[in-house]
């Protein structure tokens, strides 16, 4: 398939868009700083089953704590792992609708898994591994392409 540019340049922090690509719904979401912080709560990874991302399903510019290649964009293939329904952002953190039970993240309306903001899978959940990140660069600050 064809690579795909988008311009984040007007991805506002907490907002996300939604590209196709090889027939796949690819998110970019603009990560905010509270976002950014969540990521590395101790209590959220403990409640990860892959926190540091060792099962790989990302290139290695994505392997690590963000997942990303820039921190405040996440770009990941937008298929739950489970069975290919699509998740969706319910809540982010600093949102005051969040319960404790739930900090904020992709949730899968078909059985239930969530994932981080990150795309880590939490434990518990149908979905057996993190949300792969595609190949993509940043060819400038506000040029980004996917595949
Ligand atoms: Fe997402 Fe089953 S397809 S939880």
């Amino acid at each position: 398939g064809e690579p795909v540019t988008i311009d984040v340049s007007q991805l506002q922090p907490g907002q996300q868009i939604s590209v196709t690509w090889q027939g796949k719904p690819i998110f970019i979401l603009h990560r905010t700083e509270q976002a950014l912080t969540e990521l590395k709560n101790k209590d959220l990874l403990a409640r990860l089953s892959d926190p540091d991302s060792q099962v790989l399903q990302q290139p290695g510019y994505a392997r690590n704590w963000s997942r990303s290649s820039r921190p405040e964009f996440l770009v990941i293939v937008a298929i739950c792992t489970h069975l290919g329904c699509i998740p969706y952002v319910k809540e982010q953190p600093g949102d005051t609708t969040i319960d404790a039970s739930w900090p904020g993240g992709y949730f899968c309306p078909c059985h239930g898994s969530k994932y981080d903001l990150a795309g880590r899978v939490f434990r518990g959940v149908p979905a057996p591994y993190n949300l792969p990140v595609p190949p993509y660069r940043f060819v400038d600050d506000k040029t980004l392409v996917v595949g």
